[in-house]
């Protein structure tokens, strides 16, 4: 079996946008393949080290969401970053053969940068980091969305140079491109927490229908009555994810013979049917917060193994081996 690692930053409660894009992927994907799901707080920490005090309870609410999502902890090793030690060790050796420019270009360190000012050494390291999680379980794909591909290119890089060095040591990890709709969130732009436009696996059936209710719709449509343009909706880009019968909205959008409530009712009734399996599961996670912590506390353990016996080999052809 080939090896798959992929990460998430522990953000809480994951919404429709991590579901579509990542976790139903990995679901799929389990089955088939030695998986490694990694919680990674510490690069949740780059951005946001002063405000560690959450990152206990995000990191529980992505366990129950990962679980109640259809994880099978038989099938895959998910855990916390921070619990397997040796992805800092792994860090620390490529950040040596990993130069400063090489970083500094990074769309995704330009971008976020800019957007939150940030020049600390951590966060300049990320994408090394990053490159160390994948690595050390010689991880021979990794399924991200197309913005994190740069990072997996690195890591490949890093492990032909590091092989060629010191005699081979790593798989090279391919990107395993992650094909998924965007995700409009409720104001129209890309379903995201921090806009908080977004519905939460967590949400309630009643909090799901309230929030679709407020959704943005064509601004052209002013009352019952005006003819609708189903192309430019966000409402009906969720409908062809949801509905499986979305063609049933469209004419009666473009004739205005249907509103946009009645339009939005028929949503809320698709997705709140998708996601009840999900909401069932979850119910009971969450009266067991226990069980996920040692469903968290089993993957690190799998993950550990792996990672020290690539540590150990690391470590012998690195020559940091001395008695
Ligand atoms: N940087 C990734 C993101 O923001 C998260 C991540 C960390 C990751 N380590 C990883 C993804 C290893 C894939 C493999 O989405
Ligand atoms: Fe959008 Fe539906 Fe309203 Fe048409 S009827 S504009 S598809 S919400």
């Amino acid at each position: 079996m080939k090896t798959i690692l992929s990460g998430m930053q522990p953000t809480g409660q994951l919404h429709l946008g991590n579901y579509e894009g990542a976790l139903k992927n990995w679901v799929d994907l389990q089955d088939s393949y030695e998986m490694y799901l990694c919680i990674v707080d510490w690069h949740a920490l780059t951005a946001d080290y002063e405000n560690s005090s959450e990152l206990k309870s995000r990191v529980l609410e992505m366990g129950i969401d990962f679980l109640a999502g259809g994880l099978d902890p038989d099938k895959c090793a998910i855990f916390i970053q921070s619990e397997v030690r040796e992805h800092a060790e792994l860090h620390l050796l490529l950040s040596m053969m990993t130069t400063v420019p090489t970083l500094t270009r990074l769309p995704t360190y330009v971008e976020k940068k800019a957007e939150k000012g940030l020049d600390t050494y951590g966060f300049l390291g990320y994408p090394v980091l990053q490159a160390a999680d994948i690595l050390i379980y010689s991880a021979h794909f990794v399924p991200v969305g197309k913005d994190q591909e740069k990072h997996i290119w690195l890591a490949k890089d890093l492990a032909i140079r590091f092989n060629k060095l010191y005699g081979q040591t790593f798989n090279e990890p391919e990107v395993l491109l992650t094909k998924f709709p965007t995700i409009p969130g409720l104001d129209g732009r890309k379903m995201s927490k921090s806009l908080n436009n977004h519905i939460a696996l967590a949400d309630s059936e009643e909090a799901t229908a309230k929030k679709l209710k407020r959704m943005f719709t064509d601004p052209q449509r002013l009352r019952k009555g005006d003819p609708g343009r189903p192309e430019i909706c966000p409402v009906y880009l969720l409908h062809q994810i949801y509905n499986p019968d979305h063609e049933e909205v469209v004419a009666p959008c473009k004739s205005g013979a249907m509103g946009c409530v009645d339009c939005k009712g028929k949503l809320t009734e698709c997705l709140n049917q998708k996601l009840a399996p999900m909401r069932e599961r979850r119910k009971k996670l969450v009266e067991k917060p226990d069980y996920v912590f040692d469903v968290l506390k089993d993957g690190a353990g799998k993950a550990r193994l792996k990672a020290q016996a690539t540590m150990e080999e690391v470590r012998k052809n690195m020559n940091l081996v001395y008695y």
